[in-house]
């Protein structure tokens, strides 16, 4: 028996309520499978502990993470905690502090779920963003002269390495050859960014030349959001800098029919460090404590940790049970269904029980 060691974060808004059904969830696979478990630990950082403590982790936060085999999250933010503090003081930190330079963002309609594209059902649209997550727009260069003067200037600039687009593009390249269509878009915005973009394209044409069986082919960001709604079937896996494919990602979201669906990892490919999973969406404050998230982000990003933890066939089993009551039209409201956040973990628990898959 295999015992992963697991860190659960849930931190804000909806997050306990989302990561207790995920928990739940991996407790009755673990159990079905019978070859692994799960030792999960909950940490309480974020926004409360801030309000505590005037940090939204220890300082030693990462280092109790670090000999953990992967990290399962939700997401920061309150409405009397700026987002940039909760944002740097917590999930940043994680991703930049293990070097999860990989973040991986599949996009499905899953069966019954209302894409607000038309004539678009599943299959149409199966797509995974590969975001650059460690530099680019997000490396934290910058800084403000002459606070509150007239004359006050604001910086922000973006950082693009040799290293970092070279590792990025490579992790895209392989994500698309194991894809069956073997089809990669690159997506950058070389027309006006004469610099670091124009750099991307570049890197983009020498790593290619490593993957001759995967084909290729190049977009503005700008023409990328308009190719996703006109023509989704023409996509399969996608590249993009670290505030593009954050952009593109939540576009795929709502394609796919709600955030409440959309899941993510933040992948060190190298495994020196673990990896985090977490639902694309945020704390979801407007809906904290009615019990009625939607927990199907959660779950797919617990299925993309059992992948990376090498637990496939679990990954699949928890996918099919989701599919399985999402197509019988067991959903919460953001999906159109009438059922709460607890109906649906309950059901997909029962279908991981009984289904022969
Ligand atoms: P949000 O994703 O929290 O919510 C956007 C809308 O989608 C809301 O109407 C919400 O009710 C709905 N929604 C989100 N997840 C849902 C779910 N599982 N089930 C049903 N409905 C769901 O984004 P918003 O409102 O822009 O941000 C709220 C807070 O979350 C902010 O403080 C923001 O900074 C933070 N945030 C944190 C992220 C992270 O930690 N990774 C990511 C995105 C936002
Ligand atoms: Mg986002």
């Amino acid at each position: 028996m295999i015992t992963y060691k697991i860190a659960a974060i849930p931190a804000d808004g909806i997050g306990p309520e989302v990561i207790a059904a995920g928990l739940q969830a991996l407790e009755v696979l673990a159990a079905r499978d019978g070859s692994f478990q799960m030792n999960v630990t909950t940490f309480n950082w974020g926004s409360d502990y801030y309000r505590r403590t005037g940090q939204m982790m220890p300082p030693d936060g990462t280092a109790q993470l670090k000999d953990f085999d992967a990290i399962f999250f939700c997401a920061v933010g309150a409405p009397d905690v700026p987002d940039h503090i909760t944002l740097w003081g917590l999930r940043l930190p994680i991703c930049q502090g293990f070097d999860q330079y990989a973040n991986v963002r599949p996009t499905r309609i899953l069966p019954g779920i209302q894409t607000p594209l038309k004539d678009v059902g599943p299959g149409d649209l199966d797509w995974v963003i590969v975001r650059e997550n460690s530099e680019g727009e997000y490396s934290g260069h910058g800084g403000r002269a002459h606070k509150g003067l007239p004359e006050e200037v604001g910086t922000e600039v973006a950082i693009f390495t040799r290293v970092g687009v070279t590792r990025i593009m490579r992790y895209a390249f392989r994500q698309a050859q194991s894809r069956p269509r073997k089809f990669l878009t690159v997506v950058t915005k070389s027309n006006a960014q004469r610099f670091g973009m124009v750099m991307w394209d570049e890197i983009a044409a020498e790593v290619a030349l490593e993957f001759l069986d995967v084909s290729w082919d190049k977009m503005l960001v700008d023409a990328m959001t308009v190719r996703m709604v006109k023509d989704p079937k023409s996509l399969d896996t996608i590249v993009a800098t670290n505030l593009h494919a954050d952009i593109l990602s939540d576009l795929a979201g709502a394609l796919a029919g709600s955030l409440g669906v959309a899941p993510t990892a933040n992948i060190d490919p190298e495994r020196r460090f673990p990896s985090m999973f977490e639902p694309i969406h945020g704390s979801a404050f407007d809906i904290t404590g009615k019990g009625i998230a939607n927990p199907v982000a959660t779950f797919w990003t617990a299925a993309q940790m059992l992948e990376h933890l090498g637990e496939d066939a679990a990954a699949k089993r928890l996918m099919r049970a989701v599919e399985a009551v999402c197509a019988s039209g067991v959903m919460t409201p953001d999906v159109g269904g009438t059922a709460n956040t607890q109906q649906v973990t309950d059901a997909v628990c029962e279908a991981i029980r009984t289904t022969n898959i």
